[in-house]
């Protein structure tokens, strides 16, 4: 007989008619009510066995854990909180789970015990819930650009270009690492190295995203990231997904605009999309949040901040003012940001980005126009020969979840930059080729997919929001 998901079965009027479900046991109550999920939805289904009539050695293989296929009649269900139930007929053990060697027990686990046991954490509610929504966002997300004629275009994930310096790199060789080939300065030799010099796993795609945009139109990348900073935060991985959209004719305003209409479309697809997800995940939060002492808990649930995003405007707001604003704020009941004082061009630390977000503004933040000195050098520079066009979104319980910028479009410009900066001008031939031929306004951004699931989620460390996370000293699925 043809399984039919837990999701569709939930939906569908009793009418005696013989169904089969297939699942992992998540309880086994009485010797009677087995609860199945599927992974289909968060809800279980509850089975009804006549343990009277079932063999005691098969009613015993009915273990949390275990993987089972049941068939039976669809009746409604006299229980509270379900519409319907199967009245098992027949029980089959496909996979057996001993009982006392499972290390999932029908309670709740602490997320850190769960990181030990990536493989099995996925059958939890709060990981099938994540995992769903990371899903629907990815689905959102090129379903947001295909309806406004942005082309995915997938940019390389082992480059030679090393020019974005967004941070370390990981290095990818085909070389022995005892004994490597070596040049007659000592050094190691890349020649002799698969691709003939050296090469990394991808920072970004804009580099080269950025040469399609200047053909196409309005494109996006959506790939895997890779970045070996010694970052042991809550918020950092080694290995992220980035979505970064470029578009030619953009300025920095249309940039700012894309960037707050993309965030709020898809906080509003989760809202509509996943809510069952959602629901649970809200409750989750809120005894988060209880545990917690008074004065650290947020003012909002989940859903409330959900919706207050997807509905009121970012605040913009240049860095120059936002320095202005925070010299003035005293954060805590005794001291200023003294740090800040006469320091203009200094890079705002999180605990300001979190000042401004959750506590002055109340809202997301949209900053743009830093220093030049504290970004990438493919920025455009403003007429008051300091300041460059860039932009961070800043989220609350998140930080920077979105940074861009519009891009140099001016040959001569770039090439100083490139100069003074002393970057390998001579790898950067065919990004400066762009500004040769047929250059063109044009901007871009960077959206961090995990710090956008760590916001629609609730959930408050990154490594919860990625099915396997990579970080210093942790490969180890
Ligand atoms: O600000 P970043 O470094 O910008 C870029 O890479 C540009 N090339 C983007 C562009 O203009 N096309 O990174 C962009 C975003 C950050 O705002 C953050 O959300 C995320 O990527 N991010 C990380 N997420 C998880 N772990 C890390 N180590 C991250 N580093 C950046
Ligand atoms: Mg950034």
């Amino acid at each position: 007989m043809k399984r039919i998901k837990i999701k569709q079965l939930l939906v569908t009027e009793p009418k005696g008619q013989q169904v089969t479900v297939q699942g992992w046991v998540r309880t086994f109550r009485n010797n009677q009510f087995i609860a199945i999920n599927d992974g289909s939805t968060i809800q279980n289904i509850q089975a009804v066995v006549d343990f009277n009539n079932t063999e005691e050695s098969l009613l015993k293989r009915i273990t949390t854990g275990a993987c089972i296929s049941v068939t039976g009649e669809l009746i409604p269900s006299p229980a509270k909180g379900q519409t319907v139930e199967i009245k098992a007929a027949q029980v089959e053990i496909l996979g057996d789970s001993d009982p006392e060697k499972f290390p999932l027990q029908p309670k709740m686990h602490s997320l850190e015990l769960l990181r030990e046991i990536a493989h099995l954490r996925s059958r939890t509610n709060t990981f099938s819930a994540v995992m769903r929504i990371r899903h629907a966002m990815a689905y959102a997300i090129h379903k947001f650009f295909n309806d406004r004629g942005f082309y995915y275009i997938h940019t390389p994930i082992i480059t030679g270009s090393d020019a974005e310096g967004a941070g370390a790199m990981f290095r990818v060789t085909t070389l022995d690492a005892n004994n490597p080939p070596k040049g007659e300065d000592g050094k190691v030799d890349f020649k002799e190295d698969f691709f003939g010099r050296e090469t990394n796993l991808t920072v970004s795609g804009q580099l080269e995203g950025e040469t399609y945009a200047l053909a196409l139109g309005e494109i996006y990348t959506f790939g895997p990231t890779f970045r070996a900073e010694n970052s042991n935060t809550t918020r950092h991985l080694a290995e992220f997904w980035m979505i970064e959209p470029e578009m030619a004719f953009y300025d920095i305003n249309d940039n700012m605009q894309l960037a707050q209409e993309f965030l709020q479309y898809l906080v509003r697809y989760a809202l509509k999309h996943c809510a069952e997800d959602l629901e649970f995940l809200n409750k989750r939060a809120q005894e988060e949040e209880q545990s917690k002492p008074q004065d650290q808990r947020s003012e909002l649930s989940l859903l409330d901040r959900l919706k207050f995003v997807s509905e009121n405007d970012f605040q913009r707001l240049s860095y120059t003012e936002a320095i202005e604003i925070l010299k003035n704020s005293t954060p805590n009941k005794k001291k200023k940001f003294q740090y800040l004082i006469d320091q203009w061009g200094v890079d705002l630390q999180s605990e300001h980005e979190r000042f401004l977000v959750e506590k002055h503004f109340k809202k997301p933040v949209i900053l743009y126009n830093y220093p030049a000195e504290i970004k990438a050098f493919y920025m455009r520079q403003n007429e008051d020969g300091k300041t460059v066009a860039a932009m961070d979104v800043l989220f609350p319980g998140i930080g920077e979840i979105i940074g861009g910028s519009q891009r140099e479009e001016r040959y001569e410009r770039l090439l100083k930059r490139v100069q003074e900066l002393n970057l390998p001008e001579k790898e950067l031939w065919w990004y400066m080729d762009l500004r040769r031929f047929g250059s063109a306004p044009h901007s871009g951004f960077g959206l961090g997919f995990e710090r956008l699931i760590l916001f629609v989620t609730g959930m408050t460390n990154i490594r919860d929001v990625i099915p396997y996370p990579r970080f210093p000293g942790n490969a180890e699925f």
